[in-house]
């Protein structure tokens, strides 16, 4: 412990100041950051795939033109984020082995299939929408790495969110077969996009020290109900029902009440045994080992450049 490093680090969360890099910071804070940081990074990545599987069937080239820039922003958010891991000491392969393991945790959004296209609006419009409400507040986040990724990421997923939403509305729309696919899809998505935002603030056992360190800045509960106030009225322009009977306005409190939701499932999805982890780890697995040549001829050729250099 570093005593003066301690007092400047105290120092700057009280003011509500940036933690850099290169700041002294106490292992516990470090250790959150990395667990928070690489499981964001995880879960950008991961979430490509239920995306993709619709690149190669989208009904239009348009359609077709934004979902791959929609998942290639993916990627980058993915990226983005890893590199703001690494500067707190943790390496790529690392947190890509724990990953690949099983070992560490990525959104349990992207545990649930994408069996319709609709479901590519659901995704753009809920999981985006509620991406929205958890990272907005993370662009204040007290170490500045993460906090400065989030900014570029928060612009990227508000158009993410809106080209869901316009895909729904598209569909809500059209045919009644168009209709009745944009609300199977809700229908489907609207309950495992509230459980994204965590566990009930009763049983989130890292929202007390996150908040204390400024890195969490609002709790899981409450910004589940800020994600359901925005939700209902979107909902009503876009003339699908939310399927939760219990959603009504509560005049007293000023926000929606809704419905209970199934923690058993998320915490089943958490432990590896939802819809889809067994193949998003396996697509996974299989991309990192047929990337092995790009890595290890990217690595070949930065050695041959270092040894001239050094001639
Ligand atoms: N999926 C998987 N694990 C989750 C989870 C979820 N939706 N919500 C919580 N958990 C895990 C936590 O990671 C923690 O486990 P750990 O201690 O082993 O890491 C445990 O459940 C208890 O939860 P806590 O509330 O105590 O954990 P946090 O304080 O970390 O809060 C969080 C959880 C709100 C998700 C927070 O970690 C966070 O804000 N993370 C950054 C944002 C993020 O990861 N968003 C994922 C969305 S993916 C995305 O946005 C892509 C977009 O393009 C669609």
């Amino acid at each position: 412990e570093d005593p003066a490093g301690r007092a400047r680090f105290d120092e700057l969360i009280t003011a509500d100041q940036r933690v850099e890099p290169t700041d002294w910071m106490p292992d516990a804070y470090r250790k959150t950051l990395v667990r928070q940081v690489s499981q964001h990074a995880h879960s950008e990545i991961i979430g490509m795939q239920p995306e993709g599987n619709w690149i190669t069937r989208a009904p239009s080239l348009k359609r077709k033109a934004i979902l791959m820039a929609k998942v290639q922003d993916e990627a980058g958010h993915g990226l983005y984020l890893y590199s703001a891991a690494q500067t707190l000491g943790v390496t790529r392969d690392r947190m890509t082995e724990d990953l690949i393991s099983g070992k560490a945790k990525y959104s349990s959004i992207f545990n649930y299939p994408t069996p319709t296209w609709a479901d590519m609006g659901s995704i753009g419009w809920l999981v985006d929408g509620a991406a929205i409400c958890n990272q907005v507040p993370l662009c204040r986040a007290s170490y500045g790495p993460y906090a400065r990724a989030m900014v570029r990421i928060c612009k990227e997923e508000s158009f993410h969110q809106r080209q869901g939403f316009e895909i729904l509305l598209h569909l809500s729309r059209g045919t009644k077969e168009q209709h009745e696919m944009a609300q199977e899809s809700v229908n489907r998505w609207y309950a495992p996009a509230l459980m994204m935002f965590g566990p009930p603030d009763a049983d989130s056992p890292n929202s007390a020290q996150s908040m204390a360190w400024n890195i969490k800045r609002f709790s899981n509960d409450d910004l589940r109900q800020r994600f359901v106030d925005m939700i209902v009225p979107q909902a009503e322009v876009l003339g699908l029902t939310l399927p939760d009977p219990d959603l009504k306005w509560n005049e007293e409190r000023g926000h929606y009440d809704y419905g209970e939701l199934d923690w058993n499932e998320f915490s089943e999805v958490l432990k590896g045994r939802g819809p889809a982890n067994a193949i998003r780890l396996e697509r996974r697995r299989q991309a990192h080992e047929g990337g092995a040549w790009v890595r290890e001829a990217a690595a070949a050729y930065a050695e041959r450049r270092r040894a001239m250099a050094e001639k």
